[in-house]
């Protein structure tokens, strides 16, 4: 058993103004607990000054324990990179331990909030990956958050290219991912990677009203990872992750469900737009797939003009299949919104054979940005509530996770609330369409599909244009992805769900 302190954001100011009365408690605490070393990851001092690097180097040798410090983004403030090297060590390394490691990388920007594993550190983080593959432990910790967090406002600050380090450390079998940086504590088991964040163990600022907190990390022979949050106030909150037995998944039963998901059609008379590419997928899916359920989760047209949407009406009437649309960011340009409803019809709620499939509107006006919003976050709790009996499908347009290959900078600005939201309702699955790519995780107990970009040339997938085929079973979700042009499948993503509901 290893049992760890994972401490964050102490922001520790010059000799003069700092009171570290809340860190003094932590620390006292930290060294009377039975802990095999210490994880800070990061924002050790405010404003990266040398009065305060001089400060914290005396205050973190209170720590009497090995100390894992990562940089965070006030670190560097300053050109503090330099000091934080001189009074506090490495911005990036390796700490080894009985079974395991941890591997710290520095996400920080010059200057910026924002923070990013790019080029030469993500290759970096790859390389000492694979030297340390066999270790039954692996821990990364960096300072910036990798999935949504909620109660933080405005999302923000995730890493920059947080869908590759998450599918990076999902392929490397990482148990553990340790953060700070938002002031929120918060745990997600991300498929059979747990994402661990600190709240702040010593700043003011912490959110909603909060005290300053610490995790403690326990780390069990029998590979089981236990996060305790632990207050100030002396309140525990604990989360326990049992990890995935790999074994050949069978599905019980008959299938229940086949829908073809699909996004980013951008019908328009742009080159960019491949016609013969759609009208394939649509005669696919009428004369081979055959599906019980059509979705397209946005970005129907190219652009909110009357033509397209014609053009776009005259696509989708073929297809057979019952059909559920929520528009995208391009679909409500111009007149967008007007035409979508007049075309297409408000999204309404889907039941059939035990399924109900709950449409939420996250585009807005001239923005790629999407909200959902508190209102918008209350009926989603509520419809996930009243339709509890039955399996909850959600669909919207704006990712909510990060997507691979693509830039993050909060396409859904209020994606941490809408994904405690959904998590918390315990949504059955939930399908977005953004971001041109095609990506597929369990958050929780939810799984999380994206679909790639159907017919469009801009998108950011190595498979191609693709659309994804999903069939739930009683106990399973397998879903398919498609490649658009020549039929091929691949495995995107197979989920044990909680079953059995009653279809
Ligand atoms: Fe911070
Ligand atoms: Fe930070």
């Amino acid at each position: 058993m290893i049992r760890i302190a994972h401490i964050s954001d102490t922001h520790i100011t010059g000799e003069s103004a700092y009171k570290g009365y809340a860190y003094d408690l932590i620390v006292n605490d930290v060294n009377r607990g039975n802990f095999d070393f210490v994880i800070h990851t990061g924002d050790v001092t405010n404003q990266g000054l040398r009065e305060e690097y001089e400060r914290a180097s005396y205050e973190l040798k209170k720590i009497q324990k090995p100390l894992v410090v990562i940089p965070g983004n006030h670190d560097v403030r300053n050109v503090g990179y330099t000091l934080f090297e001189k009074f506090i060590g490495p911005l990036n390394g390796v700490y080894e331990f009985k079974d395991g490691v941890v591997i710290w990388v520095d996400s920080t920007i010059p200057d910026l909030s924002d923070g990013r594993i790019g080029g030469h550190k993500f290759r970096w983080l790859k390389a000492k990956l694979e030297e340390y593959s066999d270790r039954k432990f692996k821990i990364v910790a960096s300072h910036h958050h990798l999935v949504p967090l909620p109660d933080t406002g405005r999302e923000r600050n995730v890493l920059y290219n947080a869908g590759d380090v998450l599918d990076l450390l999902l392929r490397h079998e990482v148990n553990l991912y340790t953060c700070g940086h938002k002031h929120v504590p918060n745990v997600y088991r991300v498929e059979d990677l747990v994402v661990d964040n600190a709240g702040c163990t010593s700043c003011r600022k912490t959110r909603k009203g909060d005290v300053n907190s610490y995790n403690v990390i326990t780390l069990h022979d029998d590979g089981r990872v236990e996060v305790r949050i632990r207050r100030v106030t002396g309140d525990e909150l604990r989360k326990e992750h049992q990890p995935i037995k790999p074994k050949i998944f069978v599905p019980t039963g008959k299938r229940l469900l086949r829908i073809v998901q699909m996004s980013e059609s951008n019908i328009s008379d742009r080159i960019y737009f491949r016609r013969k590419i759609l009208e394939n997928v649509v005669r696919t899916i009428n004369e081979k797939l055959k599906p019980d359920l059509v979705i397209h989760n946005g970005d129907v047209v190219d652009m909110g003009i009357e033509r397209y949407y014609e053009r776009a009406y005259e696509f989708y009437e073929r297809i057979k299949a019952p059909k559920l649309v929520v528009p995208g960011h391009n679909d409500i340009t111009y007149l967008g919104y007007d035409l979508f409803l007049e075309y297409f019809g408000e999204p309404e709620i889907i039941e059939t054979r035990g399924f109900t499939f709950i449409p939420v509107i996250s585009a807005q006006y001239e923005t790629p940005i999407g909200v959902v919003g508190r209102i918008g976050q209350r009926k989603l709790a509520e419809r996930l509530e009243d339709y509890r009996e039955s399996f909850t499908v959600v669909v919207l347009h704006h990712n909510i996770v990060p997507i691979p290959r693509s830039r993050e900078v909060g396409f859904l600005e209020d994606a941490g609330d809408v994904l405690r939201t959904l998590t918390a309702g315990e949504a059955n699955l939930v399908l977005t369409g953004h971001g041109g790519n095609s990506f597929g995780v369990k958050v929780e107990k939810t799984p999380i599909v994206n679909a790639g970009a159907v017919s469009w040339e801009l998108h950011r997938n190595p498979f191609g244009n693709s659309f994804n085929l999903i069939e739930v079973y009683r106990d399973m979700v397998v879903v398919f992805e498609v490649q658009a042009t020549w039929g091929s499948g691949r495995l995107l993503g197979i989920w044990k769900i909680k079953g059995p509901f009653s279809p």
